[in-house]
């Protein structure tokens, strides 16, 4: 197997060049374009890395798919999707779009930061206190108890963060947020700036893989389908239906370069390359998730 993840991270490495590492987030432009990790776990718990697995990164917008999980926990799903869509769309993941339409608009899915700015106002608790559920939660499923924030990449977000700040007030505007406007936003910075490695994220992978058992959480096995579905429709932005065609497997991507993939009852999967695409997936990541597939037959469409 790492001799598999070693030969396609060198093959497909230099897919690095047709992508560009974010840097709307100051701190995110830091990273090195040419580093790339793998690491997949299976159900009997081996670990399989190559590469700059071991690389720390933030999990940006990976850290939707925990925060959906808590919001629906904490509120029921009726609730959840009354103020959340389960849309698939081609919008930007920082879109605007829509959102001063004078017809009943919600964000189309959990996945945008429209949605997930309301997914994590959900959450209960106060300020903090909802991103250091988000914190804990992914402590216990990776059982990696140094896992924190990286303080810096809040601070750059928070700083640099004027379209989030018009997404959350204009959601308050339309009474699809409650609560403070900052305090929340500071929440959804923190929970953004989780820093994790490739290990951890497969890790988080294989909890979904293992649809949430052995963890003390209600209803795990629906809740582990209502992430990994919305995670195969939503979770790569406008790329999600080319990448369920060429992939097929579940996956949420954030703009510092990690995914996370799910192949149910098989494997967690964590990938980094912080190059990309024009969507804000990983270039390199998703290429080698292609070719991933295709060895290992992981395409749950097949
Ligand atoms: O809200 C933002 O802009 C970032 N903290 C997260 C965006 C993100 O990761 C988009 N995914 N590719």
């Amino acid at each position: 197997m790492e001799k598999l993840l070693k030969r396609l991270i060198e093959k497909n490495k230099h897919m690095a060049r047709h992508g560009k590492v974010a840097s709307y987030i100051p701190v995110l432009g830091k990273a090195s374009p040419n580093d790339i990790g793998i690491c997949i776990m299976d159900m009997d718990g081996n670990i399989y890395g190559s590469g700059n697995y071991r690389n720390k990164f933030t999990l940006q917008s990976i850290s939707k798919v925990m925060a959906l999980i808590l919001a629906l926990l904490d509120r029921g799903e009726e609730e959840v999707f009354s103020k959340v869509g389960m849309k698939p769309t081609t919008e930007a993941f920082n879109s605007l779009y829509r959102m001063d339409l004078p017809d009943k608009w919600i964000p189309s899915n959990p996945m945008l930061n429209s949605g997930a700015i309301i997914t994590t106002s959900l959450i209960k608790g106060k300020g903090r206190e909802k991103s250091d559920r988000i914190l804990e939660l992914i402590r216990d499923i990776t059982s990696n108890f140094n896992i924190d924030y990286e303080e810096e990449t809040y601070r750059s977000e928070k700083k640099t963060a004027d379209r989030n700040r018009a997404i959350a007030y204009l959601l308050r505007d339309m009474n699809l947020l409650d609560g403070n406007v900052e305090e929340v936003l500071d929440a959804y910075f923190r929970q953004c700036s989780i820093e994790v490695d490739c290990v951890d994220l497969a890790r988080i992978g294989l909890f979904f893989a293992n649809k949430c058992k052995s963890y003390n959480i209600e209803r795990g096995e629906h809740m582990a389908t209502l992430a990994v579905t919305i995670m195969s429709l939503c979770g790569m932005y406008g790329f999600s239906g080319e990448y369920a065609v060429k992939v097929g497997v579940p996956s949420k991507s954030g703009v510092s370069g990690g995914i996370l993939g799910v192949v149910p009852n098989r494997f967690g999967i964590g990938v980094y390359g912080p190059a990309l695409d024009r969507y804000g997936n990983s270039i390199v990541g998703c290429k080698i998730m292609e070719e991933l597939s295709k060895e290992l037959n992981l395409n749950i469409f097949e």
